[in-house]
């Protein structure tokens, strides 16, 4: 017997989304009293929910799938065309092990110290300039880092450029008109970037070092044991560069916790390394960033009484998990101590995702992440002062992804 789940009244809800933003899903979870809802988007129906249990069920190969789930202009703009994010089954898996294999603990120490690098090097500079808009120089300097732990050759006058455009593929990821276009732009001189890179290599006119994302998606094969189409290995090494890019904005937000919250910033300095663990952990369960990940019912199956049917879009809340109250006591507090009982589970704490980084669609960039995250936290703490002036620091709950709006401006930069 099929039980009714509460459906949304009305046309379709894309509106709503829009204008609703991080919250849209959260909302109606909780004014309908359920982890799920039935509403309709894009033109279709579509389930939308969230909490734990959900998201068990959402990363059950068996049950969901995503070829058909990013709607086609957000591939043209975000994803890229044939990218992992469109892979099921064992292309999945032979793929995702490819970006895995970049994850090494030597890999991962190596960003670390190169984070470190072209951060002193910045630094430097800031302490000459009056003031800095952090958002922007964070999204330089990981452009410095994403193409030098990438194999990818950047030289100084490029950097602005670059910058610009992997920040308006992030930026522009869910806008209409004008931003569209320019994102569908950037994209398209950031893929063509990247196809004479892999040509070069495949020429053997460039030889990268090995282990990095250059030289492993140039010479990486398919199943088959075919080299990835050029555009196809274009998308895959921008689907390294720009999401490393897209930490300029926790870095924001980390800056920005570091301001809302000098009580527990205070601990940084008094407490030992597992500290900034947490801090960094507790920026990516409170602030927004990706709101939703989205895939189709793979197979009819049912839940909690109800029944998926064969196709249907379904989004999963990351936002709205990662403030669940059953799953966090006051969500609404910055609270990084929590982390110390966290019992490590992979789906209620999933600003990147849930599940399993190599058989799942989990974020293959979690660890570069925290790992970035932490060099500049600590650097921010201990190698630098600064000022922070009256500014608007309010970030939006509607517009995705949100960034601090004024950008955070620092001023007196002076390494210490
Ligand atoms: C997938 C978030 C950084 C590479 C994802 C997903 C989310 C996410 C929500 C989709 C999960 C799903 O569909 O179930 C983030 C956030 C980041 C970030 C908030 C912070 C800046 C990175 C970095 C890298 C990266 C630094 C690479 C170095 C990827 C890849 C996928 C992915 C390749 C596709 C995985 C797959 O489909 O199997 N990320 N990510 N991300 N991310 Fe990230």
């Amino acid at each position: 017997e099929q039980r009714g789940i509460p459906k949304e009244s009305g046309f379709d809800q894309s509106i709503g989304l829009l204008r609703e933003g991080y919250m849209y899903i959260p909302n109606r979870r909780h004014s309908f009293q359920s982890d799920l809802f039935e509403t309709r988007l894009l033109g279709q129906k579509a389930i939308c929910m969230g909490g734990k249990e959900a998201a068990e069920i959402f990363y059950d190969n068996t049950k969901f799938k995503r070829s058909g789930a990013a709607p086609k202009r957000v591939q043209k703009t975000l994803f890229g065309e044939n990218g992992v994010q469109t892979l099921d089954g064992e292309e999945h898996k032979h793929r995702k092990q490819m970006f895995m294999s970049l994850m090494s603990s030597e890999r991962l120490e190596h960003l670390n110290n190169i984070t470190y690098k072209h951060l002193d090097t910045m630094a430097t500079d800031w302490e000459k300039k009056g003031q800095i808009i952090l958002y922007e120089e964070a999204k330089k300097l990981m452009t410095r880092v994403a193409c030098e732990w990438a194999g990818v050759p950047l030289w100084a006058k490029e950097v602005d450029k670059r910058a610009d455009d992997l920040s308006t593929i992030i930026e522009s990821s869910v806008s209409m008109g004008v931003n569209y276009r320019k994102g569908k732009q950037a994209r398209n001189r950031s893929e063509n970037w990247m196809k004479d890179l892999i040509a070069q290599v495949r020429n053997e006119e460039r030889m990268p070092e090995e282990g990095t994302a250059l030289y492993t998606i140039a010479w990486h094969r398919d199943l088959q044991g075919d080299l990835l189409e050029p555009d196809v290995a274009a998308v895959e090494l921008l689907n390294i560069l720009r999401p490393i890019v897209a930490i300029a904005i926790y870095i924001s937000f980390t800056t920005l916790a570091v301001q809302q919250f000098p009580e527990q910033a205070r601990k940084l300095k008094e407490n030992g390394s597992d500290y900034y663990q947490m801090f960094v952990q507790e920026v990516r369960r409170y602030y927004p960033f990706f709101p939703f990940a989205g895939a189709r019912v793979k197979e009819n199956f049912t839940w909690e009484g109800f029944t998926f049917k064969k196709g249907t879009l379904t989004l999963l809340d990351l936002y709205g998990t990662n403030h669940d109250h059953r799953l966090w006591d006051n969500p609404d507090r910055f609270d990084p101590e929590r982390f110390k009982t966290w019992e490590g589970s992979p789906f209620d704490f999933i600003p990147q995702g849930g599940g399993d980084h190599y058989l799942g669609h989990r974020c293959a960039g979690e660890w570069v992440t925290v790992r970035v995250m932490k060099v500049v936290l600590d650097y921010f703490v201990n190698r630098l002062d600064y000022q922070v002036p009256t500014q608007d620091l309010s970030f939006s709950m509607v517009s995705m992804p949100s960034i601090p709006k004024s950008g955070i401006k620092l001023t007196h930069v002076k390494k210490v």
